[in-house]
């Protein structure tokens, strides 16, 4: 609901439990007023008559106050937008009107010196407390190139409190998105990325409290950016304590790109959703906005899946990807995917990637046969591809050696031996299409798990004059193919990997069914993997797989297929093992895993999440609640002293009902499970179980 009052020069959007008001003074200062708890239209002509702090040489009466803070004048603050020509620096606006049209606010200003023109976007939607800004910048003169500095999508301004706590997720490859809280301090605190794409040090997200919040208590601001490219948010603490936050493409100030007269940039969405529900509250509220809004197709389950990778690497063919299928099916997978090395002369990470061809030593007849298989065997048919890249040992790189990202004269630095295609050109991104619509056109493909190895080093378009707008068309060229394919091909599932975890952002999961989550599948790291992740995104697109155990791909530990299972079906449960190694137990044991994730699959994939108990504390448990149904996954990592794991305190349980344990048949009381808790039974190392519950 967007309300408009104070002659016109304030506006108010609400959402069912919160409110954003800003007001635009007499001297056009666009000034925030309130993002918090629901207020009424009198509070926001309240806070629009308070003015602005008193004056002091040496400071500034904007800083920290404005909704949009722009290079030049009496600011001081980092600015979310810079821009130049050739002889103007920075901007002075004027406001040019608004327009409130459904759920979006659009307010626009120009600045006649530089020819620019800008827009503010904010929407709330109806159904949730998520606010969604974005800017569009319009070149509107005649004049020379408008120079983009910095163009960022938003900045979001905290409410004044004593001491903020700062949340983030880093990470690196293999230990994506693990959780840390520290207290913001005055100055700035930058977290982004200069690699190119999203990145696995990051999730593009922060979340700041004041008063101590816990997991379910206590008021969150969290902002998240969709950019799959650079970026940067920046959190300042302002010498009066005030505090904001901006955010968008692009790792600093040195050039978006330039816009010609009559282009337009349009900034990727920074969201921002106030939550006083705690961590977990706020969790719950990012899920349903993205499984309502961002996610394609999310009211759909997704199925249980197999792949190659860990058991095969690049060593595979059609006869061997077939044993594996017919086990695979045996344990009831949904979907076979074939990762690496079907194409080409893809025999190493040395050659191959490039010509999305299969390897005709390999898959004689293509792909169609294996597909037809996998099809016959009741599963889905599903395949890696990696189409931003090249090695340089391919016939792509052989035919175009100019169409990967370089500048002349220099190195190109190669990283798992493969440099970046420039998918900021267009004949590039018209190979690609060409090649991958043929791909998907010449066997019954279902899924691709779409892969990104490596971030950019050198990235120069000879030629194009700087800033050069090849770090933000690449990864438009990217959704761009990402669109057209998915329109073309609308049968098929898109999975975002990078090495794992390192294109995770809103800005891919609106074009993809689901995320690779990290290259680490050892079921404990995974547990702090899982738990960072759960923070911003939704069970429905967190891929699992359970792999052989010692586990293969990192640290040789050893596990139960029971741990490995119970820590996979915290999202979309996945199979990574070499099937052709496990027992006729083991399998036996793997099918039962599988089928109690298909009747628990509603409610973890769509049902309210829950932390229970964060990973550091030796017992993880995480609840799913949907409807009258509840399901709760704990893992034990070690029993200490003997003593009894503690008991789990449910949440989302109705405190009159009585629940019964689908697997005992056990009768608990709701109050029992909220205030007293529920034994797991877990003992030893490395102990896990499902629990779950239906209201009788
Ligand atoms: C990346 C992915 C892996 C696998 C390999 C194949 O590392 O994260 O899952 O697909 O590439 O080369």
């Amino acid at each position: 609901m967007i309300e408009n009052m104070g002659k016109g020069r304030t506006w108010v959007l609400s959402g069912p439990e919160s409110s954003y008001a800003l007001h635009l003074t007499d001297a056009d200062e666009l000034v925030h007023l309130h993002w918090g708890a629901r207020i009424t239209a009198a509070d926001a002509e309240a806070l629009a008559a308070q003015g602005p702090p008193p004056y002091w040489p040496f400071e500034s009466q904007l800083d920290g106050r404005e909704e949009y803070p722009v290079e030049g004048g009496p600011r001081f603050a980092r600015p979310a937008l810079s821009v130049r020509t050739e002889d103007v620096r920075g901007t002075e606006w004027v406001f040019d009107g608004w327009v409130a049209e459904d759920d979006e606010l659009r307010l626009r200003f120009t600045d006649a010196l530089a020819g620019l023109g800008l827009t503010l976007h904010y929407r709330m939607r109806d159904d949730s407390d998520v606010i969604e800004r974005w800017v569009t910048v319009v070149h509107e003169g005649t004049g020379p190139a408008l120079e983009l500095l910095r163009a960022d999508a938003a900045a979001w301004t905290l409410p004044m409190r004593d001491a903020w706590r700062l949340s983030q997720l880093h990470g690196r490859w293999a230990a994506e998105s693990r959780l840390v809280r520290s207290a913001l301090t005055y100055g700035e605190k930058i977290i982004g990325s200069r690699r190119g794409h999203t990145g696995h040090q990051h999730l593009p997200w922060v979340a700041l409290d004041a008063e101590g919040a816990t997991e379910e208590r206590g008021e969150v601001y969290g902002c998240a950016l969709g950019w799959s490219g650079s970026w940067r948010i920046s959190v300042q603490q302002l010498p009066d304590k005030a505090v904001q936050i901006t955010g968008g493409a692009g790792h600093d100030d040195s050039g978006l790109l330039r816009l010609e007269p009559g282009q337009t940039y349009t900034s990727p969405v920074f969201a921002g959703l106030w939550s006083d529900g705690g961590f977990g509250g706020a969790s719950r509220a990012w899920h349903a906005w993205q499984l309502a809004h961002v996610i394609p197709g999310a009211q759909e389950a997704r199925p249980v899946l197999y792949n190659s990778w860990e058991a095969t690497g690049f060593d595979i063919s059609e006869q061997q990807q077939l044993a594996l299928a017919r086990r695979a099916a045996g344990i009831g997978v949904e979907l076979f995917v074939v990762d690496d090395a079907w194409f080409g002369r893809r025999t190493s990470d040395r050659a191959g990637l490039g010509d999305w061809t299969p390897n005709p030593d390999r898959f004689p007849d293509g792909l169609a046969p294996l597909a037809r298989e996998v099809h016959g065997l009741g599963m889905r048919f599903g395949i890696w591809v990696e189409p931003e890249m090249v090695n340089a040992d391919s016939d792509l790189y052989r035919a175009h050696p100019d169409w990967v990202q370089h500048h002349p004269g220099r190195v190109r630095t190669e990283f798992r031996n493969q440099l970046v295609l420039n998918l900021a050109r267009e004949d590039v991104r018209d190979h690609l299409w060409e090649q991958l619509d043929a791909l998907l056109s010449s066997a019954p493909v279902d899924y691709v798990k779409w892969d990104f190895n490596r971030c950019f080093t050198d990235a120069g378009w000879p030629g194009e004059p700087y800033p050069q707008k090849l770090w933000t068309c690449h990864v438009e060229g990217f959704y761009a193919l990402l669109d057209r394919l998915r329109a073309a091909h609308p049968g098929v599932a898109f999975e975002s990997c990078s090495g794992g975890g390192g294109r995770i952002d809103l800005g891919v999961l609106g074009r993809t069914d689901q995320v690779w989550t990290s290259d680490n599948t050892d079921p404990l790291d995974r547990l702090a993997v899982q738990h960072g992740f759960s923070q911003l995104h939704p069970a429905r697109v967190m891929a699992a797989w359970v792999t052989d155990s010692p586990n293969v791909q990192l640290n040789g530990r050893r596990s139960s297929l029971r741990f490995r299972f119970v820590s996979a079906m915290a999202g979309v449960l996945g199979v990574g093992g070499d099937l052709t190694g496990w027992s006729e137990a083991e399998l036996a044991e793997a099918r039962d895993w599988v089928r109690l994730y298909k009747e628990i699959r509603p409610v973890v994939q769509h049902g309210e999440l829950y932390r229970l108990r964060a990973p550091e504390g030796g017992l993880s448990a995480v609840q799913y609640v949907r409807g009258g149904e509840t399901v709760v996954l704990a893992l034990l990592e070690a029993q200490r002293y003997g003593e009894r794991p503690p008991a789990l305190r449910l949440r989302g349980i109705d405190p009159a009902a009585a629940y019964e344990c689908l697997d005992t048949g056990v009768v608990h009381q709701g109050g029992v499970l909220l205030h007293h808790g529920l034994h797991t039974g877990l003992k030893g190392d490395l102990d896990a179980t499902v629990i779950r519950l239906r209201r009788m």
